[in-house]
């Protein structure tokens, strides 16, 4: 098997807005990061992946880019980029940037050109159809609420927006914007940034006739907001145009290409989109959405995802991002959830697949509670209350328990968590059994192991359902993996399995010589992590 970096790797997700202010303006800048690198070199990641820092206006926080060359002064300037990429660089740190390619800001220039007439250049560089003013051309709808379609007066026609009005979606199949993507890719790459997360991919490209999705799915009655997304999603030329990225990402030395695959259809599509001359990763979403918290249904999921992989390309795993609530506040209150993270923790860093952590999941950050008038996503704003937004999973990184939680001096663009005075970085970093040193040990572990990185994945029937069993088998190396999902003590003879323990390498528990003898019993809740013959 080939071992590129980024199979090994574990990534780390910035949301740049939240992370650290260092111009005091309460948004969280490029310098801001540069000054946190030594704390993410503590944690041990190999990459931090950046979410938009492009010029944008901001409707969707940067994920509405009105120059894809050019840094958003809100988080500094292009000297700040490069001093970060140099400074991470020289920690051995890659840097993965965010690009959203499926649609611009309608600040674009490309866009206000568009807009103007019917037929100045860049008149079919977005999707505009004809129509009755009040008449949608279609049914399609946007992912943050209402119709997907918006009138232009000067040129008496609509144009799409697969997201809010202001993010105006690209036409891929003209050549100029095809083009235009594909220089912006090679402006970055040839700065020396180690790969990109492409924003939506699997939408790029829409269905030429523009025939109506069905209002249902096949098996569900509609829920709000949500119907099949048979014509405005992965149609087939999209598999052209990742194949000519990737092309072109080839032609430059270890960089990676991970895709958004906006979809809820399962393994099948995550897969196409990375196959061998496609991507070479794309998100699973589907920890993030798994219920109930139980051995039983995650293996039956890995079971799975094993299945369709195989030696073929290359599984992701995902807790949480910047578009969900946070993974901890999925999983309850108080400690009984903190024990429930430290087991997901422990089965993502030790899984065949490269793992992403959100920033904050590695201090043990929750879901902030955003009342109303506070909310700025416009996906909170246009749906609430069925759905309250995003902006509870992107409040600022807790440093200390300063008033501002050490992020900034002055009031940040959202609120700080309630939980900042308890749960924060200062009060992580020395506490010996926190969860930042949990991460940081899983994190050295797999690191450390060539058969958790590369190695091949095989179940073991622990015959009790609290337990989850796997393998992880290296070329000189053989890791046992035991996750104990339920508040019960669990006794396993590890000899009826034909395994004995030679070392423990790590988990949750203080007391590691338990682990020496063949039989071994796991606490409530525990991980452990072990070399095995
Ligand atoms: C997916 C991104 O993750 C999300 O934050 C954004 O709002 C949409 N794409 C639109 O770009």
């Amino acid at each position: 098997m080939d071992k590129p970096w980024w199979k090994g790797a574990v990534i780390y997700q910035i949301y740049p807005r939240s992370f650290k202010d260092a111009n005091q303006d309460g948004i969280g800048d490029l310098k801001g990061i540069t000054e946190e690198l030594d704390y993410i070199q503590e944690l041990g990641v190999d990459a931090i992946w950046l979410s938009p820092i492009f010029k944008s206006p901001m409707k969707d926080f940067g994920y509405d880019i009105s120059d894809y060359l050019e840094i958003d002064p809100i988080f500094g300037t292009m000297a700040d980029f490069d001093r970060l990429l140099d400074a991470a660089h020289e920690r051995g740190i890659k840097v993965i940037l965010d690009q959203v390619y499926n649609h611009t800001s309608d600040r674009h220039p490309w866009f206000v050109e568009s807009r103007a007439s019917r037929d100045n250049p860049k008149a079919d560089w977005y999707i505009w159809v004809d129509g009755e003013k009040g008449q949608a051309p279609n049914n399609w709808l946007s992912y943050f609420g209402g119709g997907a379609w918006e009138w232009e007066e000067a040129r008496q026609q609509y144009y799409l927006h697969l997201f809010v009005k202001e993010q105006p979606d690209l036409n891929w199949r003209h050549p100029d914007v095809r083009k235009q993507v594909m220089d912006s890719i090679r402006f970055w790459l040839d700065k020396g940034v180690d790969g990109f997360r492409f924003d939506v991919v699997n939408l790029y490209y829409k269905d030429e006739r523009l025939r109506d999705n069905p209002t249902k799915y096949p098996d569900e009655p509609i829920a709000f907001n949500r119907h099949h997304h048979l014509y405005t999603r992965d149609r087939p030329e999209t598999e052209g145009a990742i194949e000519e990225i990737r092309e072109l990402m080839d032609r430059y030395k270890d960089r990676v290409s991970i895709g958004e695959v906006a979809t809820e259809l399962g393994q099948a599509q995550y897969f196409a989109y990375t196959r061998p001359n496609r991507l070479n990763l794309a998100f699973n979403f589907d920890f993030k959405e798994l219920r109930p918290f139980a051995a039983k249904t995650y293996v039956e999921h890995i079971k799975l995802n094993e299945a369709v992989f195989r030696d073929f390309a290359w599984p992701s795993y995902v807790l949480g991002n910047h578009d969900s609530k946070r993974f901890l506040s999925k999983l309850g209150e108080g400690e009984d959830a903190v024990r429930k993270a430290k087991v997901l923790a422990a089965l993502l860093l030790t899984l065949r697949g490269t793992p992403f952590v959100y920033y904050g999941e590695e201090i043990g950050m929750r879901e902030a509670v955003i009342p109303y008038e506070k909310i700025v996503d416009p996906q909170g704003k246009n749906l609430w209350p069925n759905n309250v937004g995003r902006d509870g999973c992107r409040t600022p990184m807790p440093w200390n328990a300063s008033p501002h939680a050490g992020f900034s001096q002055t009031e940040p663009w959202l609120p700080i968590g309630e939980d900042a005075r308890e749960v924060n970085v200062e009060r992580q970093k020395a506490e010996p059994g926190s969860m930042f040193h949990y991460y940081k040990q899983l994190i050295r572990i797999r690191k450390e192991s060539e058969a958790l990185r590369f190695g091949r994945l095989e179940l073991l029937d622990t015959k009790d359902p609290a337990l989850m069993g796997f393998f992880r088998i290296g070329e000189s190396e053989r890791v046992l993996v035991l996750l104990n999902f339920e508040d019960r003590k669990v006794v396993l003879n590890l000899k009826g399995f034909g395994v004995e323990v030679r070392r423990y390498i790590g988990g949750t528990t203080s007391r590691p010589e338990r682990f020496n003898a063949a039989s071994t019993s796991l606490e409530p809740y525990e991980a452990a992590i072990l070399e095995v013959s």
